[in-house]
């Protein structure tokens, strides 16, 4: 489930770690902490994920039943869930990892989730004695498999530098751009750059499809101009294809965009195209692509 390719590790001390959620993005970065030398105890809901994956990288490590085991004696305690609600169940209550974690160590949680829950949560690890840093992450599966994930961190500057040097064994560019909240807000500015340029991209590709056009040599010749993007090197051959099951799924761009819409409304950011893309996911959901990858917005087109 989690298999990885691992990668040279920049040595650095070996860290007593927690990892709370195996998914998808979750169970690589698990994977290369432990690769890179650290011990690793995990958390996952479901428990048979968390077998699998101390039966493939558990030395040394091992399984806790619930989140505040895993984060007992931790230094760095890591997650990677849902959603808000989620965030909040493996981190509140009796059997929350706040409940586990030592004083003096750091909660660094990478679910994409709002600056308002990180700036809540920050707000009560630090009465705890702790620090939170959020740290939501770009990359995609393919970047977590192969630890070259973007972080974008929120939070105190002297816990960041300390974890830091941990987070690179997943990424390859961790960055502190604010208080508590602001890796959240730039995991939205990343979003609401990449709803557009999805449906651009999409329109770009039925247009020509129609034209009669052999949109494979066409995306080839211009992806070496000024339209070249992410977007079309990673998804344009699969959305000429139509091949849609796999990558960032659809149900999650949602939930990201609602995050996106909710602090624009905060702040009186204006957000049309944003706004139009969101309810087009909505349709493609209806038509089935909750789990589809994000380029199959041009299925709105066909
Ligand atoms: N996938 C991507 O390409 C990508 C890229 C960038 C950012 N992200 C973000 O990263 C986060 C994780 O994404 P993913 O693709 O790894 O998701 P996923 O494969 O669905 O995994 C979600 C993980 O969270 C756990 N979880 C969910 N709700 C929980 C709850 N209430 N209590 C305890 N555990 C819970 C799940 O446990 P179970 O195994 O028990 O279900 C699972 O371990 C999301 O916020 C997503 O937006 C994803």
């Amino acid at each position: 489930m989690s298999s990885i390719n691992s990668r040279n590790y920049e040595s650095t001390p070996a860290q007593t770690v927690a990892f709370l959620g195996l998914g998808v993005m979750g169970g690589p970065m698990a994977g290369h902490l432990a690769k890179a030398g650290h011990t690793v105890t995990v958390y996952n809901r479901t428990p048979a994920k968390a077998e699998a994956w101390v039966a493939e990288f558990g030395a040394p490590g091992r399984h806790a039943a619930t989140p505040r085991e895993a984060a007992a004696g931790a230094d760095i305690v890591f997650s990677c869930v849902g959603n808000d609600d989620d965030l909040r169940a493996v981190v509140l209550g009796p059997n929350g990892a706040f409940a586990g974690m030592k004083q003096g160590s750091v909660f660094v949680d990478h679910t994409t989730a709002s600056a308002d829950v990180a700036r809540e949560l920050s707000n009560a690890a630090q009465s705890a004695g702790f620090q939170f840093i959020d740290a939501p992450v770009s990359g995609g599966q393919a970047g977590a498999q192969n630890g070259a994930l973007t972080v974008m961190c929120g939070g105190d500057k002297v816990s960041f530098d300390r974890v830091k040097p941990v987070m690179a064994a997943f990424a390859r560019a961790v960055t502190l751009l604010g208080a508590s909240g602001a890796g959240q807000l730039a995991k939205m500015v990343n979003q609401i750059a990449i709803a557009g340029l999805v449906q651009g991209l999409s329109e770009a590709i039925a247009f020509g499809q129609r034209a009669g056009l052999d949109m494979k040599m066409v995306l080839e010749v211009i992806g070496k101009g000024a339209a070249q993007s992410w977007q079309m090197d990673n998804r344009g051959k699969t959305m000429i294809e139509g091949k849609f099951d796999y990558g960032f799924a659809v149900d999650w761009m949602r939930k990201d965009l609602g995050l996106v819409l909710d602090e624009a409304k905060r702040n009186g950011a204006r957000l049309p195209v944003t706004a139009l893309v969101d309810q087009f996911y909505a349709d493609v959901q209806q038509a089935g692509g909750k789990r589809w990858d994000t380029s199959s917005l041009i299925t709105r087109l066909k």
